[in-house]
């Protein structure tokens, strides 16, 4: 097997849901992202296998360094162990991600973690053992749901009808579409996020949701922003049971839609919200609308107008040698 002496990958950031597709949709941006740096380490250095986190920056502190609990580690362990290689590991993790905001930070860890690795190795693993891989170090802080895991691998838009990535569909990305993001300076941990929703739901919410599901689905094949939109905001389920954690979020709403976004939705368990556009001037307008409104507020709050990144175009390998 080819071995290199190291390697360096990005994964970006998600927002999962897409409102109504809770578990089941997400989309990739084109940044912001984390970068995982790794090398092969010489048995002098550390005895045995397996990875070892060295360092890590833009987390303020408060990251892991224990290689079973730290997403990257676990994924990048859970390549080494697909590859069967005794490799010992060392890992470098750079957080571009806020924690705990809605825009998949465990995820982009978990992906450009084994990506990173099997960079390490020629590339040898299948996109279906890379999103396995991925997915165990994504589980440890979030569950298994691929919503965010997908959209980081693929790019673009993803629809997850399960956890192998030939059920991984991608959906057509919009061409004018620009999103709006804010994000306020308060965490919202997913399990909590998780812990508030309803264990069931009756048959009339069912129709409901897999409706707009569809109408959304729709909406992007025909390139709709308008409906997509609309049919993102119909959630019936998700945001009613999470709006409270989600502070001034009817504010903000209306304030992104009076800058003239589309629609506004909770970006995967939130904190930060999604503003939908068809132009990036309004997207610019929308995202100052939102942050203005935690300012006056006296929340704080970062905010910016993005793409979704294209399909094919997400996590990637930036370096090996
Ligand atoms: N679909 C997940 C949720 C995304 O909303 O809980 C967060 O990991």
């Amino acid at each position: 097997m080819t071995t290199y002496a190291r390697a360096e990958a990005y994964a970006p950031a998600t927002a999962a849901n897409l409102g109504v597709g809770f578990d089941i949709m997400g989309l990739a941006l084109c940044e912001p992202g984390d970068v995982v740096r790794v090398e092969l380490a010489s048995t002098e250095q550390n005895g045995g296998s397996g990875v070892r986190v060295m360092g890590i920056t833009g987390d303020a502190g408060r990251l892991t360094y224990d290689a079973d609990k730290n997403t990257a580690a676990i994924s990048a362990n859970e390549v080494l162990k697909t590859l069967g290689v005794p490799h010992r590991v060392n890992l470098w993790l750079d957080k571009g991600l806020p924690l705990g905001s809605g825009l998949g930070s465990s995820a982009a860890s978990a992906v450009a973690g084994a990506l990173a690795v099997n960079a390490l190795f020629g590339e040898p693993l299948t996109l279906d053992e890379l999103l396995s891989a991925a997915m165990e170090g994504e589980a440890a802080v979030s569950g298994y749901h691929a919503d965010n895991v997908g959209p980081c691998l693929f790019g673009g838009i993803t629809l997850i009808g399960g956890l192998s990535a030939d059920q991984i569909y991608r959906l057509p990305v919009p061409k004018r579409l620009v999103l709006a993001l804010v994000t306020p300076n308060v965490e919202v941990l997913t399990a909590l996020a998780r812990s508030v929703l309803p264990k069931t739901v009756t048959m009339r919410q069912m129709i409901a949701q897999t409706a707009a599901v569809a109408r959304l689905v729709d909406a992007l094949h025909r390139g709709d922003i308008a409906t997509m939109a609309a049919a993102m905001e119909s959630d019936g389920i998700i945001e009613p049971a999470r709006a409270h954690l989600m502070p001034m979020l009817a504010e903000v709403r209306a304030a992104a839609k009076t800058a003239g976004a589309l629609g506004v939705v909770i970006s995967g368990a939130g904190p930060t919200l999604c503003a939908v556009c068809d132009d990036e001037a309004i997207a610019q307008e929308a995202a100052e609308a939102m942050q203005a409104v935690y300012d006056a507020a006296g929340i704080g709050a970062t905010a910016c107008a993005t793409r979704v990144a294209a399909d094919g175009v997400g996590a990637r390998v930036l370096k090996v040698e």
